[in-house]
């Protein structure tokens, strides 16, 4: 019985060989390893044929990603992640055209192991390597799903490391043209999360909780910055004092401090509304950056992408926004909106069109700007 299962997962395997070569398809793997999330994709001419990321369970006790704990998990997920990609995507290793991984940036210790793994398998296979910058990718992202944007397009790309307003002019031709001063927005959910007693990361939980409260119940001040940058830490610190007063004013006094037990009191009676116009705040900082790029830039294709574009209030209040300024309006799938190994294959289906492999001594950088 084992042995009709090997010889038919041999004919089938030269099958899809065969069809693949037939019809020129490109294919490939692609595997994110960036922070917290072990994924891998496999692509075809553009198409998502698989999507499978593990998440790492294991940081939620630290209130935030441990490195080194992270590039551990890695070196444990890689090949089942990789593999299980493979099946749900019906093909081999043989039939892959080129291995894309993220380069940069990350964790560096997470990005090694991805990298590393991605070259055996190019060597191993006598295939190109692709190297894909994560935040450019969380844009492409933007490109897996149709209707597609056309080119050029705006992107808001909110992370839990980034927050950037880029101008894309084609899959190789972006330019980044408002980025975070301080805290990322993602950041600034998951900190305001945590100064109220919620595991991380907050962000979902503030989204959860904010959906039964009323977001004008308490006012957080928007920062002034100039230009297309954003800022957060002014807010983050606004809510701190709120909170250690327990919402007794709301002009964030650091000496008029309410004790512990009134603070977790106040925290417990009123999360809902707490965290509903904390959101309200974030996601208006956010829309009204936005907002003015596109007059700035005169372009009316929108799109959003990362982490914090999976929440619900931003998602609703973008697509409002953009039907009041006569915006074509894009998010991205839910899934391809945290981190995922889609929006690096679909990066590396683009890169590999204009032939833009890497060399094998490539290493992965912690930080990048383009
Ligand atoms: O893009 P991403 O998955 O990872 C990075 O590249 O950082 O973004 C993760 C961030 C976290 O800060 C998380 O709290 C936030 O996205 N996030 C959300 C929601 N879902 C994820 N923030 C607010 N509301 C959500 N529904
Ligand atoms: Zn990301």
């Amino acid at each position: 019985m084992q042995y009709d299962l090997n010889y038919f997962k041999i004919i089938l395997d030269l099958f899809f060989h065969f069809l693949f070569k037939i019809l020129i398809i490109i294919t490939v793997l692609a595997i994110e390893s960036s922070c917290d999330e072990t994924a891998a994709s496999v692509c075809a001419d553009g198409r998502i044929l698989s999507n499978v990321i593990a998440t790492q369970k294991i940081h939620e006790q630290f209130g935030g990603v441990v490195p080194e704990l992270a590039s551990r998990a890695h070196m444990k997920n890689i090949v089942p992640t990789v593999e299980k990609a493979l099946i749900n995507a019906g093909c081999s290793l043989s039939q892959i055209d080129a291995f894309a991984f993220t380069h940069a940036p990350g964790l560096i210790g997470a990005l090694l192991v991805g990298a590393q793994f991605t070259k055996s398998l190019a060597l191993a296979f006598d295939k190109p390597i692709i190297a894909v910058n994560h935040l450019q990718a969380h844009v492409l992202a933007n490109l897996i799903d149709d209707p597609k944007p056309a080119f050029p397009f705006l992107c808001l790309t909110v992370s839990g490391g980034h927050t950037q307003i880029v101008v894309c002019n084609s899959t190789s031709d972006m330019r980044v043209i408002g980025k975070t001063i301080d805290d990322a927005a993602g950041e600034a959910f998951d900190k305001s999360a945590k100064l109220l007693g919620l595991p991380y990361p907050g962000g979902p939980l503030i989204d959860q909780y904010a959906k039964l409260g009323d977001p004008l119940s308490y006012k957080f001040p928007e920062p002034k910055i100039e230009g297309l940058d954003f800022s957060f830490s002014g807010v983050k610190t606004s809510i701190l004092y709120f909170l250690q007063n327990a919402g007794r004013n709301t002009i964030y006094k650091e000496d008029f401090k309410a004790t512990n037990e009134e603070r977790l009191a106040f925290i417990e009676e009123n999360l809902p509304d707490i965290c509903a116009s904390i959101q309200f705040r974030l996601v208006s900082i956010l829309l009204n950056k936005l907002k003015k790029a596109a007059v700035e830039t005169g372009i009316k294709n929108i799109c959003l992408a990362g982490g914090v574009s999976a929440n619900s209030s931003l998602r609703k209040e973008f697509m409002l926004l953009g039907e009041k300024e006569g915006w074509k309006t894009f998010i991205p799938a839910f899934e391809y909106c945290t981190d995922n190994a889609a929006m690096i294959a679909i990066s590396g289906y683009y890169k590999f069109l204009d032939k833009d492999f890497a060399e094998m001594d490539i290493t992965p950088v912690a930080r990048a700007e383009w």
